[in-house]
């Protein structure tokens, strides 16, 4: 067999469609992955609108992948024909996860934790990733970027703007795991007794507290002045939120790449992909802690909703999440299920 099912975005701003390709093979350090789950992200729908990132069409999109090791490149170790595995797809063809087979960097693998299945697993990749460069790596907040488990900040606040999307929902745990005292995040009220449970200590009602004087309301029940916060929105207002809710020197990392400083305050701007050359030496450092983390239970994947009709069914599902129908879930497709 050489030929698989893939979901092309045909060319720049073009449609999705089913087509065949032929399966990639691994190069030395590759390892091949039957893809069984892809989730999606905002970024599939965001190059689709507005032709970013892809240098090369027909393209392959899809940046969260589950499934079981198919083939193993040269010199690969400690991986088998059949092992359980997820990992971050990339934006050049092998890599993505929107096909049946995908290629990854073997140091960029981690093995599924026996606790979840393959949809849970390929809702962590990207957004956890992004949440850990974000507040732990030396291109984000730094705050531990060797996951050395001795480092707690016990005492500290920590702000979360949005807290129930994919990567708020990372950020609090990584929070969590970093022992800070008080987590305060802004979220809907449907998700609050969700958010607690992923480590937040007081989740902030959008629909009850405005994004012009939440600052005040943040604020007012930190326990301290706040050093660290996490934007996981991206937009000026949610921007200007955590701005105002940091003390003075504090610093806020920021899923807009475009973020700029304000008021003298640093938004630290967040590419949230292993696979970038400046964040591959810690992206290959957090594959080695990540399954354990999954497994002892510190850190939970995302809710899941599966999609229907395998690869055809993820144009219906970004729709949903461009036109915001999504509230607190990762949408994941089911690749093998492609007729
Ligand atoms: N820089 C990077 O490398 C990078 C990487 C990954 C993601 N991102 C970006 O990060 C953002 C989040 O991505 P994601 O996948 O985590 O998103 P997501 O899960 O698709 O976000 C959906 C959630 O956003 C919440 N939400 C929408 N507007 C809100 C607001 N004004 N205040 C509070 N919550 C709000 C919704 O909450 P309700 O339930 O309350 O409606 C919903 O639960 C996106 O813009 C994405 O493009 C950037």
């Amino acid at each position: 067999m050489s030929s698989q099912k893939v979901l092309f975005l045909e060319h720049a701003k073009g449609p999705l469609v089913v087509a065949d390709a032929p399966i990639p093979r691994p190069g030395p350090g590759q390892i091949s992955v039957k893809v069984i789950g892809a989730a999606l992200n905002p970024i599939d729908w965001k190059i689709q609108a507005f032709d970013l990132i892809v240098k090369k069409y027909p393209a392959i999109l899809g940046s969260d992948i589950a499934g079981d090791v198919e083939e193993i490149g040269e010199g690969v170790q400690g991986f088998s024909k059949g092992d359980k595995v997820f990992c971050q797809g990339f934006f050049v063809n092998e890599l993505g996860g929107f096909q049946q087979y995908a290629l990854n960097p073997a140091e960029l693998v981690g093995k599924i934790p026996s606790n979840i299945d393959y949809a849970q697993a390929s809702t962590i990749p990207s957004a956890f990733i992004t949440a850990a460069i974000g507040i732990l790596s030396d291109n984000g907040l730094a705050l531990n970027p060797s996951f050395d488990h001795n480092v707690r900040f016990s005492g500290k606040p920590a702000f979360v703007f949005g807290g129930s999307t994919s990567v708020g929902q990372y950020a609090i745990q990584i929070f969590r795991l970093l022992g800070f005292s008080t987590i305060i995040t802004y979220s809907s009220a449907r998700h609050i007794d969700f958010l607690k449970s992923l480590g937040a200590t007081l989740v902030i009602d959008r629909a009850e507290v405005s994004v012009d004087s939440l600052a005040e309301v943040v604020k007012k029940f930190a326990n301290a002045p706040i050093e660290s916060a996490f934007n996981a929105i991206g937009d000026d207002g949610s921007r200007a939120a955590c701005f105002d809710s940091l003390a003075e020197g504090g610093k806020l990392a920021d899923v807009n790449i475009q973020a700029k400083d304000k008021d003298g305050k640093k938004a630290i701007t967040i590419f949230g992909s292993a696979h970038a050359p400046q964040n591959k030496e810690f992206g290959s450092l957090l594959w080695k802690h990540l399954p354990r983390l999954v497994q002892e239970g510190k850190i939970i994947p995302n809710r899941v909703e599966k999609l229907p009709n395998g690869l055809a069914g993820i144009d219906d599902g970004l729709k949903k999440v461009k036109t915001s129908q999504i509230s607190g879930v990762k949408l994941v497709a089911f690749p093998q299920e492609t007729v």
